[in-house]
Order: C-alpha cells, then structure tokens, then sequence
C-alpha cells in the first residue's frame, strides 16, 4: 500500500459520527413518517421523532463544528496517480454533502418551529428557529422539501460508501486516510 497521509484525527472522529447519525437519521426518519402516513400514533412513533429530531439537531450542530475544522485545517492532497476529474468528482460530491448536511436538517428544524412540534421529552425542547412563523400549511410545505433533501442525501450517500468500499478493495491509501 502507498505512504498513507490521513486526515488530521479532529476531522475523522466528525467524520465516522455524522455518518453514524445520518444513517440512523434516514431509516427512522423513514419509518416514523410512514407510520405518519398509515395514522399509527402511540409510543413508539412519538419515540421515533423524538429521537429523530435530536439526533437531526445534533447533527446540524456537529456540521457546524466539521466546516470549522475544515477551513481551519487542512486536509491530505490526493496521490498525483489519481486521475484529474476523478479528484473533482469526489470534491464536487464532497462539497454537496456538506451543503446538503446543513440545508437538510435546517429544513426539519424549520418544519418543528412551524407546525410546532418542539419537544423532544417531557419539559425538553428544541429552541424554535428565529423568524420562522407558526403556520401548519407552511410546515408542510418545509418537510416536503426536507424529506426531498433527505432522499437526495441519501443516494450520494450510497455513492460515496460505494467509492470508499472500491478504495478499500483497491488498497490505494484513499480509504485508510480517513479510517
Ligand atoms: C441530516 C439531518 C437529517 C436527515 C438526513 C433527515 C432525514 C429524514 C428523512 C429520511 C425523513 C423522512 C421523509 C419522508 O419520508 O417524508 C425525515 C422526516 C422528518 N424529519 Fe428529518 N432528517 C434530518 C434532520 C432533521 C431535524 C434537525 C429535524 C427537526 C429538528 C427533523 C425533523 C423531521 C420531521 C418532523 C420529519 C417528519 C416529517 C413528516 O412527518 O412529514 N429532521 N427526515
């Protein structure tokens, strides 16, 4: 295997959370919005959006701590063997998680401040997004988007773990650098 020059370790411990939460965002997400969709109220759905709203919050927090990090320190070049558009294909889709991992869960925090549906537990609750007004027709319209964004985030997701299993496969150093 080639000199493996990783990620500076701040940036990689971001990096393996936020992938944990955001994939266990998305199949819950999923599932309490069906059982949304098919009128199952009780325990276990309010469970699923509590959950599913501090994981969404935490993640929007962690995101604002990684772009931090990211302008502040720099990360590996990639080998000169690898292929020049290659290089701007994984930046371009890097850079479009990045925003999508922002707009996406502002977009739920949005829908929470208007419908309003604030609370995580008991006497617990998010704080409500600034300048956002109550308005149920308008919290629709912000989880349709929201859930879009998330779909959208999903499958560049399912390509990036694609192309990092490849780069596993391969041994070409690109998958060490972050683990
Ligand atoms: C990266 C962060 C997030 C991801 C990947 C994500 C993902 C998802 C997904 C896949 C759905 C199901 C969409 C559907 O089937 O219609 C969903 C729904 C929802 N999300 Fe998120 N979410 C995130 C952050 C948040 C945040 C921060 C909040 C609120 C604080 C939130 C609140 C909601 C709510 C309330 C729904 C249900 C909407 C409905 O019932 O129509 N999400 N989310």
């Amino acid at each position: 295997m080639p000199q493996v020059q990783k990620y500076p370790a701040g940036w990689r411990v971001l990096h393996w959370i936020i992938a944990l939460l955001v994939l266990t965002l998305i199949p819950v997400g999923l599932w309490m919005a069906s059982r949304a969709e098919a009128d199952i109220w009780g325990a276990l759905t309010n469970t699923l959006y509590s959950a599913h709203k501090a994981i969404g919050f935490s993640v929007l927090l962690l995101m604002i701590l990684r772009i931090v990090v990211k302008i502040r320190l720099k990360g590996p070049p990639y080998p000169d063997e690898m292929p020049r558009k290659l290089q701007i294909a994984a930046k371009s889709v890097h850079h479009l998680m990045y925003v999508l991992l922002v707009v996406t869960p502002l977009f739920g925090w949005a829908g929470v401040t208007a419908f309003p549906a604030l609370t995580i537990v008991g006497d617990y609750k998010l704080p409500g997004m600034p300048f956002v007004p109550e308005d149920e027709e308008l919290a629709s319209s912000l989880f349709y988007i929201h859930g879009w964004l998330a779909i959208t985030l999903g499958v560049l997701i399912a390509g990036h773990i694609a192309a990092a299993l490849r780069h596993f496969l391969r041994k070409d150093g690109i998958f060490q650098r972050m683990v």
